[in-house]
């Protein structure tokens, strides 16, 4: 819920209270800047115990329901045939209207089955824009992704409520140059994550929808982020303001012939699900199920996973729990902007983006940009954020390098977690940092591996610039903080 003060101000309020909890702390930052070096100045490689506030992802990091935990003790565990699957396949289809479905260990693996059973080598698929994993498997059997986005997309500071649009015009180009033969599907993703969480609004997706289907093509859509998708719909949208984020999650579904999601997200379990009404495309994606994921009713997943899913499902559209990361993303994002902050705007879904380009404007592109803001950010404050640039790029088949379209730093808000105060603090680093932006250089990597190496590859500093920025630090709070 949103609070408005006498004085005009706008504050998110939790609609929750905790009940359990666990302990974090902040080590001190020349004991940061010891991790971080050890890490390969690359988050991913951070262990928890350095870690004060865990921003890097909103995967598997929300907070439960307390139903959610009940439905974890209510489950059937069977191998095959248990209730728990049969009563999640009813959440599906009262929330999102799809009467066949399938569980998978989790939203790549959904991708993974779906490009096993529809993707060719020499094909193309279209989509609004990439997800890391999505573009993998993908490429993986010889097809091509392209991202087909207004070109305002790409402006990080803007005022277009729908940044995550699909250009119909472009998708027409690409039906005329391809041909359907050559298309695999077209997918739309909710609240396109590498773009800064920006959603896409109903009547381009319908538009799009349209265009895809007077060309015979296949429709999917990846909903891992839905609920974000569909809260903003009803912010931003003309003739949505009145509808639910249930009617609204629904209403999309509608359109599509396939739908999958990572249930890390939305559903704040491990797991993820595919879901269609067409028989005919379910019967063509089972065969490959127990082949990768397991058994019909689990699907890669415990049953009390799919137990917890189930409530998860049910409980998502709740505009507490689709609006809980939604409005503390503006909230942040608002407060960073009032202090200076080049961010992402309008705020989307997920996180908050900050524009690495624009905050340290002085690191040329081959330094990797926002690798450099995201080790610097963990030093001078003990967050964990997700560098979504240049380092999350797959290298071009030739081997130079594939420059990312953004360069963002990515403070994600996991659901339910973190308090207001939480977020003020990471404000007040993110401003001493900007204050000490010049200290700030670029990266090179130390080892690189071939494939999703922003995982695990590591690098190292140019001109030891992390030494310099944690004495810096040391000097303005002490050695404690
Ligand atoms: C839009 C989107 N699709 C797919 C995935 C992959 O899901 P998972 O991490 O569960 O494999 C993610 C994960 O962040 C995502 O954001």
């Amino acid at each position: 819920m949103v609070i408005k003060t006498s004085d005009g101000r706008e504050f998110p309020v939790e609609m929750h209270k905790a009940r359990m909890v666990q302990k974090i702390s902040l080590i001190p930052a020349e004991d940061r800047l010891k991790a971080i070096k050890e890490a390969g100045y690359n988050t991913f490689q951070l262990k928890t115990k350095d870690i004060f506030l865990d921003m890097l992802t909103d995967s598997g990091t929300n907070a439960m329901s307390d139903k959610q935990f009940a439905g974890f003790m209510t489950t059937d565990d069977a191998y095959a045939g248990s209730m728990t699957f049969y009563d999640f396949v009813d959440a599906v289809k009262d929330v999102l209207g799809y009467k066949y479905v399938m569980n998978a260990h989790q939203g790549r693996a959904a991708e993974h089955l779906l490009a096993k059973t529809f993707v060719k080598e020499g094909q193309v698929v279209p989509t609004n824009y990439h997800f890391t994993t999505t573009k993998v498997h993908i490429e993986l059997p010889g097809a091509k992704i392209l991202e087909i986005y207004y070109d305002e997309a790409l402006e990080t500071k803007s005022t277009n409520p729908f940044k995550g649009c699909m250009d119909p015009r472009k998708l027409r180009d690409v039906i005329k140059k391809y041909g359907k033969e050559n298309i695999a599907y077209v997918r739309m993703e909710a609240t396109t994550n590498l773009l800064g969480g920006q959603p896409y609004s109903m009547a381009n997706l319908r538009e799009i929808v349209k265009i895809s289907k007077e060309a015979g093509l296949l429709t999917v859509l990846d909903g891992s982020l839905i609920c974000e998708n569909a809260y903003l719909i009803m912010q931003r949208e003309k003739g949505y303001e009145n509808k639910t984020v249930g009617e609204i999650v629904k209403e999309m579904c509608s359109l599509f012939d396939i739908f999958y999601m990572s249930a890390r997200k939305n559903t704040c379990v491990r797991g993820g699900c595919i879901a269609t009404n067409n028989k005919e495309l379910f019967d063509k994606i089972t065969p490959w199920l127990p082949v990768y994921e397991g058994f019909f009713t689990y699907g890669g997943m415990s049953q009390r996973e799919v137990g917890m899913m189930t409530v998860g499902m049910r409980e998502m559209t709740d505009p507490s729990v689709a609006g809980s990361a939604v409005e503390q993303v503006k909230y942040f994002a608002n407060r960073l902007e009032e202090v200076g902050i080049p961010v992402v705007t309008p705020p989307g879904g997920l996180a908050c983006h900050i524009d690495a380009r624009k905050f340290l404007p002085h690191v040329p592109k081959e330094d990797y940009i926002a690798g450099a803001l995201t080790a610097a950010l963990y030093i001078a404050s003990g967050v964990r954020s997700m560098e979504r640039g240049t380092v999350s790029m797959e290298r071009n088949p030739d081997g130079s390098e594939a420059y990312a379209d953004l360069e963002l730093t990515r403070i994600a808000i996991p659901r339910r977690v973190y308090t207001v105060s939480q977020i003020e603090y990471v404000i007040n680093r993110v401003e001493w940092l900007y204050k000490h932006r010049e200290l700030i250089k670029g990266m090179k990597w130390v080892s690189e591996p071939p494939v999703l190496r922003f995982f695990i590859g590591s690098l190292d500093v140019l001109d030891n610039w992390s030494r310099e920025l944690c004495d810096a630090f040391k000097k303005d709070f002490g050695k404690n903080l």
